[in-house]
């Protein structure tokens, strides 16, 4: 029991996470290099966005102007509803307007919405939001967001960790534009795995290095390397930006050697001085243990490992599948029974390799093949 609560308190937590304003300009940044009108005349929902900590909500506020936006919609999610309650106070731009409410400033969602000069200063930003109680608590998933998502062309934000895959699928069946902040693993989930493989959703452009800063009331609880204390920031390796708006990077072609190449003069020993690649044994493929091992000369199917997708140009490949049972890509596997080997449960999820008599797991793997056309 005491696990089950902690986790809960974790998952509780783990919604808390706010994006720095640095990100999200880099992130817009390379939509608009590829597009510059790829706002112009959108109305953008920010959903999981309060002002008084949302880096997003300022950021388009800013740029409502130069982005040529017809509205913005910023909502914000009732402190009474999140999961895991830190001290609230109601700031005086909110206590000093005529409409401030006790009770709603904790039970109530907030929404922000930009569309004109309200301030008469000649200009469109962040000083002429309007802001109004929720009837609701602001969840995504109330009647009354479900009006504004409808409402909107583009649907942007950093969602609750903990509800990424209710989140994601609230999007898509809605068919909206979107750039949202997820867990990399996110991809091997089946309901989002699919939208990868149609090339309906990619990954953007993505963190600088790889590494995504997030401020959270809980940074001093992570351990050493993830809680930066010069910064007060905590950061994580494994997240990363899941779109469907074009960008430069995903048309840019990965630079690869041959297979024979590779055998020769990979950096990494699990190739180098090798006579082939291994091929599994329950995939028509071979295992390409690394990104930047996948031969640029080989026609047949490829299992790269999923951080793959970071580099992924649907110009040069095609993905096919993933090697995990539920993912599966319709390619024949082969099904491992107890006689095969006593771990055949895991082997029925994986990639296969057998080395001598031995059967060997991989990681998850995405299934790839180049383009010929
Ligand atoms: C990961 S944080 C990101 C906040 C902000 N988008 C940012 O990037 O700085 C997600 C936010 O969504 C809020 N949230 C949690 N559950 C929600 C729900 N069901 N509907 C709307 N917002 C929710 C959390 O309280 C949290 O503030």
């Amino acid at each position: 029991m005491p696990n089950i609560n902690l986790t809960a308190a974790k998952n509780a937590k783990n919604d808390e996470f706010y994006t720095q304003y640095a990100d999200i300009e880099k992130e817009i940044n390379a939509y608009l290099d590829y597009d510059p009108d790829v706002f112009r005349s959108k109305t953008i929902l920010l959903p999981c966005d309060d002002p008084e900590w949302s880096n997003f909500t300022k950021y388009f506020a800013q740029n409502f102007e130069r982005f040529g936006l017809k509205k913005l919609i910023s909502t914000s999610y009732a402190v009474e509803s999140k999961k895991y309650k830190t001290g609230y106070q109601p700031t005086l731009f909110e206590t000093s307007a005529p409409y401030f409410d006790k009770v709603k400033t904790t039970k109530n969602g907030k929404i922000f919405t930009l569309s004109h000069d309200r301030t008469g200063d000649q200009k469109i930003n962040v000083d002429d939001l309007e802001w109004h109680y929720l009837d609701g608590d602001g969840d995504f998933r109330s009647a009354e967001i479900i009006a504004l998502r409808d409402e909107a062309d583009m649907i942007i934000t950093n969602p609750p960790f903990s509800l990424f895959r209710e989140f994601l699928a609230w999007i898509v069946e809605a068919e909206k534009q979107f750039v949202i902040i997820g867990n990399m693993n996110a991809i091997t989930y089946k309901e989002v795995f699919p939208l990868i493989k149609n090339d309906e959703m990619w990954l953007g452009n993505g963190f600088h290095a790889g590494n995504a800063y997030f401020s959270t009331p809980f940074a001093k609880e992570y351990g050493e390397g993830v809680y930066i204390p010069e910064t007060g920031l905590v950061k994580f390796r494994n997240v990363c930006w899941f779109t469907n708006l074009d960008h430069g990077r995903r048309h840019q072609p990965l630079p690869l050697m041959t297979m024979a190449d590779n055998l020769k003069f990979s950096k990494h020993k699990q190739l180098k001085g090798k006579d082939a690649y291994d091929r599994y044994d329950n995939y028509d493929a071979i295992e390409v243990p690394f990104t930047d091992s996948i031969p640029s000369d080989y026609d047949g199917v490829m299992g790269v490992p999923i951080s793959f997708l970071d580099k992924y140009s649907p110009d040069q490949f095609e993905i096919l599948g993933i090697t995990d049972r539920d993912n599966n890509s319709g390619m024949k596997i082969k099904d491992y029974t107890e006689q095969d080997a006593p771990n055949y449960g895991d082997l029925n999820r994986r990639g296969v390799i057998k080395i001598g008599k031995k059967y060997k797991p991989t990681y998850a793997r995405l299934l790839i093949r180049k383009r010929t056309t």
